[in-house]
């Protein structure tokens, strides 16, 4: 997830505007930065790594005039954050000028193809691409010459183009990225969202997917699949604050509400469903054929993915593995068996512990992974291989998003680890990765009933204590729900296996402590419901997150959440969803500032 912003008017001063409308995207990615503009026919373009302020002091002393120019803050996502890869990308002449928010997933054989065509590449990112071919194209028009490359890009983008002999002129297209045009005086904007422009104008007209539009200073027009379509002008209200907020009141909120999307991004692009295979280009199947023993190493809500895969691993792949607390593994002197694949997850890819037990294991590992959200992070690059999540910068100092497309990596890389160990026939494939696809939707929906989750932190947020139940692996979904309230509500939560519950917290039942179950319907069902018939007879508070067809339960329990239907090993996926809204409601209620709780950092890189 970048930020991206356009500028065309009469305005001398148009960097001025790309560099804050960067600024006010720069929540959407923030690693590197740029912008270029079209001063005279000739492009100048500036770019830096790290936050706008780098770029700012960059360009502080400089004249930059030119009427029409694009700007770009960057999440990477190909290519370490650097100052060649940062965006604006530009072709060999310096003519085409791209900005790009997106992943394009065909873009090594589209490379390929320039390269064959003596097309130079300075950068390693994928959106360079777009730049060359369209500059291939360029004869046409860039209108036409933007079209005709867009069809041949496979994945989802948002971009903005400019063309050094056509100044005044922006043609931008959409396809699963945001896009939305400011309209001005006598000048338009377009950017990722509104924040880009709200300063300016409030007249906002936002696109659709597969537009493609053709803006100057004066006016703009709108096409879908060739043919001119009319989107309407919207007037936005929001203040400032909470368009970066996606009109939501929190950072936390409006990145679950990302969930659907983090989700999407994350898969896109690693499997084929009609031929039942997954594919991480950067992992060999000879290689993961050859692997005996996993060991996973994680801190916190990254821990609770860790313990996930572990049950995942050993069922799908038959692998025996390990979930382990970098802390503790970085003393614990392991044993590092052999042909052991060392699997590190971190959404920072800088969390000291992990580190650490990384470095003391990884000598004698036969290969690692690093399953990072930050590209380019120190674990990504101390790893032999890395499977980068693309959930998009993570505000909010609890991980919700950035956990959910751990999983999303985690489920694919077992399903990729059982073909290749066939473990799994073709038809099981097909079904595991029919059930992903149906993921995001799932979210959405659980996303739309919060308000009875709402209703419910309502009715329990004054509780001390909270105890959380899960079997096998809804277990690392009770530690992550206890582990999202600890952290937004400060009230004490402790996630236990369910079977255990009768070796000591069942002392703990009364009426004031609610006890919350993750109790889909399958093959921990009965076990589950002794379970909670056992708080019962000692008059405790039940509450359970089941699937939408199970009734039965009713009569069990005080309070129950619903999560779609779907495969008994799928429901982590969606069980934890409702954890994370009641953990944020009952923050809410209790006015913890849910995007920055106390003592807690987004990233400890201390010991
Ligand atoms: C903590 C964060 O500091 O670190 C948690 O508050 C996070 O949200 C944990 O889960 C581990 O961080 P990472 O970056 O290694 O996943």
């Amino acid at each position: 997830m970048c930020g991206i912003i356009g500028y065309t008017g009469n305005d001398e001063k148009a960097s001025g505007k790309l560099i804050e409308g960067l600024k006010n995207l720069e929540y959407r990615g923030y690693d590197s930065a740029g912008i270029a503009l079209i001063d005279n026919g000739r492009l100048v373009r500036y770019r830096s790594k790290g936050r706008i302020s780098k770029l700012e002091s960059k360009i502080k002393n400089k004249k930059i005039k030119g009427t029409t120019g694009v700007g770009h803050t960057r999440w990477a996502t190909h290519g370490r954050p650097s100052e060649e890869n940062a965006h604006p990308h530009t072709d060999c002449k310096n003519r085409i000028t791209v900005v790009h928010n997106g992943i394009v997933e065909n873009y090594n054989e589209l490379k390929e193809g320039l390269r064959k065509r003596k097309h130079r590449f300075t950068s390693q990112t994928d959106t360079e691409i777009f730049a060359h071919m369209i500059e291939e194209k360029i004869n046409k028009g860039l209108f036409r010459a933007v079209n005709e490359t867009i069809k041949k890009v496979r994945g989802f983008y948002a971009i903005v183009v400019i063309d050094r002999e056509n100044p005044g002129t922006l043609v931008a297209a959409r396809k699963g990225s945001p896009l939305v045009i400011g309209k001005g005086k006598k000048e338009n904007y377009i950017g990722s969202d509104v924040t880009s422009f709200l300063k300016y104008t409030k007249k906002a007209v936002f696109l659709e997917d597969e537009d493609v539009c053709l803006i100057t200073g004066g006016n703009y027009s709108v096409y879908n699949r060739g043919k001119k379509v009319i989107r309407k002008v919207k007037d936005i209200k929001w203040s400032h604050k909470q368009a970066e907020k996606g009109g939501f009141p929190h950072f936390m909120m409006k990145e679950i509400m990302e969930e659907p999307e983090a989700f999407e991004d994350t898969i896109l692009g690693r499997f084929d469903h009609e031929k039942g295979t997954v594919n991480f280009g950067n992992i060999s199947r000879a290689k993961i054929r050859k692997v005996k023993n996993i060991r996973i190493i994680a801190c916190g809500t990254s821990y609770h993915a860790a313990l996930l895969g572990k049950y995942l691993f050993q069922k799908y792949a038959g692998i025996n593995t390990v979930a382990e607390i970098g802390s503790e593994a970085r003393y614990s002197e392991p044993v590092v068996e052999k042909n052991t694949l060392i699997i590190t997850i971190s959404q920072s890819g800088e969390t000291t512990d992990t580190l650490a037990a990384f470095n003391n294991m990884k000598a004698k590992a036969f290969h690692s992974l690093a399953i990072v959200n930050v590209v380019g992070s120190t674990l990504s690059r101390e790893s032999k291989g890395v499977i980068y999540t693309h959930a998009g910068p993570e505000i909010g100092v609890a991980a919700t998003k950035t956990f959910i497309s751990q999983l999303a990596v985690l489920y694919l890389l077992v399903f990729y680890t059982a073909g290749a160990k066939e473990k799994m026939t073709r038809a099981r494939m097909k079904k595991a990765l029919g059930n992903l696809r149906k993921i995001p939707g799932m979210i959405k929906k659980i996303c739309r009933d919060r308000k009875r989750i709402e209703k419910i932190a309502e009715k329990y947020c004054k509780q001390k204590d909270f105890l959380y139940y899960g079997r096998n692996i809804y277990y690392p979904v009770a530690l992550e729900g206890a582990l999202k309230l600890k952290e937004i509500s400060y009230i004490h939560a402790e996630g236990y296996p369910a079977g255990e519950m009768k070796h000591g917290p069942i002392a703990l039942v009364n009426n004031r402590v609610p006890n919350v179950f993750i109790a889909p319907q399958g093959r921990f069902y009965e076990k589950i419901i002794n379970n909670i018939e056992e708080i019962r007879a000692r008059q405790g508070t039940i509450i359970a997150i089941t699937n939408k067809s199970n009734r039965k339960i009713e009569k069990n329990c005080h309070d129950i959440i619903n999560v779609p239907d779907i495969d008994e090993d799928f429901y982590p996926l969606l069980a934890v969803v409702p954890l994370q809204l009641l953990a944020y409601y009952i923050g809410i209620k209790k006015g913890v500032d849910v995007d920055k709780p106390r003592n807690l950092a987004k990233s400890v890189t201390v010991e």
